[in-house]
């Protein structure tokens, strides 16, 4: 790669669905296709970047020329950007599951006739929060999601604050907007200074709009 806007910067991302385990053969999961975070991981590259991409099992292969580290869980995804840091800036466009099963069972639950298996759920580590409230070594820019289908802007103004990080990009995935799994985006940016709403645009026209915005908020 060349010489890009953001050469010598370290950058991680984390994106696609984290799988919680029930027993050996089954996991509760969110849907992602992983499609928005492999497309911001290549554009990072693409400028330069030294990119570590902390992905769980996705639908969509992880770009070229980053760094790839596969993880299942979610507390396995913790662990992997823990180890990735210190860098200049993170983004998180994993789809986290926020519970995992409290016990996973060490064998497979077996059906039996007349009872059905009770889960118990644990909360999952919020990784975002977690790094963008941490001290000492905290990325210069922690730029988080938001996925909401009503009130984009005043949600996800909120989820920032929550969650502590410098930008959240939200995206309106309302049934019907055909950007769950599909090849657009429709975002809103949310920042310190307000919020501007892109147009709609293909995922990597996105990935390469937000590449460029964090190479000039990193001058
Ligand atoms: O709270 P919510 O899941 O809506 O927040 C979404 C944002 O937080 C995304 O950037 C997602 O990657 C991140 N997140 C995380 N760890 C979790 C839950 C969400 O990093 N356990």
């Amino acid at each position: 790669l060349g010489q890009g806007t953001l050469t010598g910067r370290r950058v991680l991302v984390t994106s696609g669905p984290t799988l919680e385990p029930i027993d050996p053969v089954r996991y509760i999961a969110n849907r992602s296709s992983g499609a928005q975070g492999a497309a911001i991981g290549r554009a990072l590259a693409e400028q330069g970047a030294e990119v570590v991409f902390v992905t769980g099992p996705a639908t969509v292969p992880p770009p070229a020329g980053v760094t790839v580290v596969r993880v299942e869980t979610a507390r396995q995804m913790r662990d992997a950007v823990q180890a990735a840091l210190p860098v200049d800036a993170a983004v998180f466009a994993a789809a986290v599951a926020d519970w995992h099963v409290e016990e996973e069972a060490r064998s497979k639950i077996k059906k039996t006739a007349g009872t059905l298996p009770a889960l118990r759920f644990a909360e999952n580590p919020d990784i975002l929060a977690e790094v963008a409230q941490m001290g000492e070594g905290r990325p210069n820019l922690v730029v988080g999601f938001a996925a909401e289908t009503d009130d984009v802007v005043a949600h996800a103004t909120a989820k920032r604050a929550r969650k502590g990080c410098d930008w959240i990009l939200a995206n309106d995935v309302s049934p019907g907007t055909g950007i769950m799994g599909g090849t657009e985006n429709a975002v809103t940016l949310i920042t310190g200074d307000g919020s501007e709403t892109w147009e709609r645009a293909g995922k990597d026209a996105v990935a390469q709009r937000l590449a460029q915005r964090i190479a000039e908020a990193l001058q």
